[in-house]
């Protein structure tokens, strides 16, 4: 067994002030734009991953019921699909495994040989996973990288000697844009070889007031999620952003998929940081995040587009998600 979390942020002082400065950097662009913007992946801070994590049990929150139903009840699929050990196993933005561990357990009952290697820009998550995992399967084979995702698949790629199996779950995918989308997965597709495989979650276009109500729940989690990143904002980069002066607000485009969270601001303001001075007009808005849905066809265009065969589409009992395999053909 190995196991630990190398060669991430959490032991490398001048990877996590790296950190800090691409923060710091990425707010200041992000606020002095039109429209106003924050990146998505700012969102998990402690704090945030605890939010999310009660995101997932929201009654209106469908889309981690339905991939844990693809991983309690099609559990034997998914590892056919994977096939044979030995491989690597490397999942992309892996947050609390909570689905993840479901296939893990599975394939370690098998004693199939394979090394687990959660990528998240999350130390705190990372760290959570490792000890849960290490807790109930001690026999587990687990290298923790913390960072982005292609800084740490790079890190990933060098250290696997196996064929390689990415798992991207969630709705990772579709906090991208259509061509933040395709430029991810070419990249995706460069580093991996003939052989290697691709298992996608993508959460499926369906009943819009159900897929508005995932986002915009009646506990106001979500809205909490959001303006958690302020608080992050003042906390890390000492900004004066009065939470009570923003409202989250959520949308939904049934034609091209997105579900937009934006925060808006209740007054005209200014907001300090440093030297920096933000103005907001009354409801202007922070762009946050964009959780895109998907047509089957569509995830058959983006696959081709970056390279990729779509081999198999894994569907949960109601239809409303899937997670689709694809492969890297041999040229
Ligand atoms: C929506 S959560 C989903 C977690 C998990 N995939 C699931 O399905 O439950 C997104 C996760 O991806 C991580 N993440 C977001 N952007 C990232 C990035 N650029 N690089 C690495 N991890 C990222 C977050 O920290 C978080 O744990």
């Amino acid at each position: 067994m190995t196991s630990g979390l190398e060669p991430g942020l959490l032991s490398q002082p001048n990877k996590i002030e790296a950190a800090e400065r691409q923060f710091s950097k990425d707010v200041k662009a992000g606020l002095s734009a039109y429209p106003k913007k924050l990146s998505s992946k700012y969102l998990y801070d402690k704090t945030g991953d605890a939010l999310f994590q009660q995101i997932m049990q929201l009654p209106e929150y469908y889309l981690t019921k339905s991939e844990l139903d693809i991983f309690q009840n099609k559990t034997a699929d998914l590892a056919s699909t994977i096939g044979k050990g030995p491989f690597d196993l490397i999942e992309l933005g892996a947050g609390d495994g909570s689905k993840t561990i479901h296939l893990l357990r599975f394939l370690t009952e098998r004693t199939t040989e394979f090394t687990f290697m959660p990528i998240d820009i999350s130390g705190n998550i990372l760290a959570c996973l490792t000890n849960q995992l290490i807790a109930q399967m001690p026999e587990i084979s687990i290298r923790c990288l913390e960072g982005d995702y292609f800084d740490m698949l790079d890190e990933a790629v060098k250290i696997s000697k196996h064929r390689k199996v990415v798992l991207m779950l969630g709705g990772n995918i579709g906090n991208m844009n259509k061509d933040e989308a395709t430029a991810f997965c070419r990249n995706l597709f460069q580093r991996l070889s003939p052989g290697d495989m691709v298992i996608m979650g993508f959460d499926l276009k369906k009943n819009p007031a159900t897929i508005l109500k995932a986002y915009d729940d009646s506990q106001r989690i979500t809205a909490a999620f959001n303006l958690n990143l302020l608080h992050r904002i003042n906390r890390e980069l000492g900004a004066n952003f009065n939470l009570d002066q923003f409202e989250h607000y959520q949308t939904y485009d049934p034609i091209s998929g997105d579900c937009k969270s934006y925060l808006v601001s209740k007054e005209k303001q200014q907001v300090k940081q440093g030297e920096n001075v933000y103005l907001f007009e009354k409801d202007e808005v922070i762009f946050m995040e964009v959780s895109r849905k998907f047509a089957p066809a569509e995830i058959e265009e983006l696959a081709l587009t970056s390279g990729f065969v779509c081999s198999n589409f894994i569907f949960d009992s109601k239809g409303w998600f899937s997670d689709v395999v694809w492969e890297v053909p041999a040229y």
